[in-house]
């Protein structure tokens, strides 16, 4: 079993290391949490401090958008595209989960909107020029080179990435949770794959964030997210008492205190 063993005592199980654990953010996972719930949405409950780094990235976005075009890369449902829909002349999501997509266009409110079954990380199917603004929140990360043909010179590219939750969770449960060195903002750069994109000023950004955890069926709920039924059974099952114990040894009266860290990137086509 992994994990450090730590002062509350035990080690937890590891659904990581269970034959029916879903890699996060594969393709499966993807389809899974579509299966399950038709969206990409966090179903545990929590409180935010603060601020939160998905709203001050949509503020970046809205702030360079200008009533231009809006490209969504890895939409997901399309949920965070729609709150730019007054701002923008056209909005386009794309994804590669089908559900997903139809899932956007069947509640988008403008005709100004598409979303569209596309692998972000292939040649983009835009004209040269055609965006003004482009970003990824918690998408592809290959998609670089495309975003400089596509998006006009002198026009904003972004994108925001999940850098790992630590606080609470890591140091409190061992095995459920394993260790995570802390992370530093220059990290990511190295899996982008930036290198000859064109893009220039180029900045990345290491945010942090405070949430709380309501329940400690919420820290089982955060680590099952896109798992199977059957998984989670057996997680409930091997670790809710325990989780229980800690949780309520360590719980604030808002919750379980974690921090979530994101990268910021921020550039410009060239
Ligand atoms: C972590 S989710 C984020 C969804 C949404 N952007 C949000 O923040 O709620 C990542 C999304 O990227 C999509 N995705 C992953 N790889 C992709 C690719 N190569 N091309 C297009 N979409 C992709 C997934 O299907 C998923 O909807």
């Amino acid at each position: 079993m992994g994990g450090i063993k730590m002062s509350d005592g035990k080690i937890l199980f590891d659904p990581m290391k269970h034959a029916e654990w879903i890699p996060p953010h594969s393709r499966e996972w993807y389809e899974q949490l579509f299966k399950e719930t038709g969206e990409y949405r966090y179903p545990w409950k929590s409180q935010f401090e603060e601020p939160r780094a998905e709203i001050i990235f949509g503020h970046k976005i809205a702030a360079n958008l200008n009533y231009g075009r809006l490209l969504d890369v890895g939409c997901g449902h399309g949920e965070f595209a729609l709150q730019f829909a007054l701002d923008a002349r056209e909005i386009v999501g794309i994804d590669v989960v089908e559900g997903f997509i139809e899932k956007g266009n069947q509640h988008k409110s403008l005709g100004n909107i598409n979303f569209m079954v596309t692998d972000g990380d292939g040649h983009l199917p835009f004209p040269n020029d055609y965006f003004d603004v482009a970003y990824t929140k918690k998408g592809p990360r290959d998609w670089y080179h495309e975003a400089n043909r596509i998006v006009k010179p002198g026009g904003m590219i972004l994108g925001l990435y999940h850098a790992g939750s630590h606080g609470g969770l890591r140091d409190r449960f061992p095995g459920l949770y394993s260790p995570m060195p802390q992370p530093e903002a220059n990290d990511i750069l190295s899996d982008l794959n930036l290198h000859g994109s064109g893009l220039t000023d180029i900045h990345v950004e290491l945010f942090e964030e405070i949430e709380y955890l309501a329940t400690p069926e919420d820290v089982l709920i955060k680590k099952c997210f896109g798992q199977n039924h059957k998984l989670k059974e057996i997680v409930w099952q091997e670790c809710l008492q325990d989780v229980e114990v800690i949780f309520n040894k360590h719980a604030t009266k808002q919750g379980l205190k974690v921090f979530n860290y994101y990268h910021l990137l921020t550039a410009r086509a060239s």
